[in-house]
């Protein structure tokens, strides 16, 4: 079988190729993806798996608001990476291997859906081939009214050291500098490196980005249907600050999360809204 459940609630996906993707129920959360025998996805050892908190590392999905918001209240980055959903099933289609998985407004709690009152459908399909990673996510609004939200795939890609990896494709482009109270800065460098926190989010970004590793490609994130694109690292003080975080695994990871979060996505009574991305281990 392509695809079966394992007994800690997650489907392990298997591609003939030997390439493999775990994605546990709660959240629908990626936590593992690997490619020639190697782990891709950087998931923390302190990260919490009983469904008590959001799982540090993988691909968790931030789904309805982005950070937090004063009008909704919700917890940070919205209720999709801290909601069980169900597994539909497994499509296949040429020599992409599938799961699909949804979630559906009453699935949630009491308090999630008064602070987020609008009937919807998530789907949200996750597809391997030999050497690609493929998240798809898809609103449905089954509600009359247009609703508004914003999501992210909020990838945690594992690296050697970060001091040897730079992001390609943000040249030119405009971010908010989430550590410098939200000023916005034009990116000056062709490559994007990190040497401290960083915690950015480039807008209007074209559909590729790539990672290198010591001067090699070493991912390439191919979005659609998404503008935005959020780059993290916690660096050395925000590791300690968070329980959840090795105080020394900042150097093993870069979030390059694809996304809409800059303005809010709306989507009309009975329509859909579709983000995707294919990640490329090079
Ligand atoms: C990023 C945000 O997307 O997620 C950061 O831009 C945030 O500001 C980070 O710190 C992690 O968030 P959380 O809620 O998983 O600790």
């Amino acid at each position: 079988m392509p695809a079966h459940e394992t007994s800690h609630k997650s489907i392990l996906l298997e591609h003939p190729s030997g390439a493999k993707a775990e994605i546990r129920l709660f959240g629908a959360t990626v936590t593992s993806w690997t490619v020639d025998g190697s782990e891709r996805l950087f998931v923390s050892k302190n990260a919490i798996l009983d469904g008590s908190k959001a799982i540090r590392g993988g691909i968790p999905i931030v789904f309805p608001i982005f950070g937090t918001e004063e009008k909704i209240k919700l917890p940070q980055h919205g209720f999709a990476r801290n909601s069980n959903w169900d597994y539909v099933g497994i499509l296949t289609d040429n020599d992409e291997v599938a799961v699909r998985f949804s979630l559906k407004d009453n699935q949630l709690t009491h308090e999630q859906r008064s602070a987020w009152p609008h009937s919807f459908r998530l789907n949200y399909t996750v597809a391997i081939t030999a050497n690609t990673l493929r998240t798809t996510l898809v609103v449905k609004n089954e509600d009359e009214d247009t609703f508004e939200f914003k999501s992210l795939l909020h990838t945690y890609f594992r690296v050697p050291n970060i001091e040897q990896v730079a992001v390609n494709g943000l040249s030119k482009l405009t971010y908010t500098d989430k550590v410098q109270n939200g000023a916005k800065v034009v990116e000056e460098n062709q490559k994007v490196t990190v040497a401290g926190e960083v915690d950015r989010v480039y807008t209007n970004v074209p559909e590729e980005v790539s990672i290198e590793i010591e001067n090699k490609p070493a991912f390439k994130i191919v979005k659609t249907g998404m503008k935005d694109t959020v780059v993290w690292n916690p660096w050395i003080d925000k590791a300690k600050g968070m329980g959840d975080f090795g105080d020394h695994e900042y150097p093993n990871m870069i979030c390059v999360e694809v996304g809409s979060v800059a303005e809010w996505v709306k989507v009309a009574g009975g329509e859909t809204w579709t983000g995707s991305q294919i990640i490329t281990a090079l």
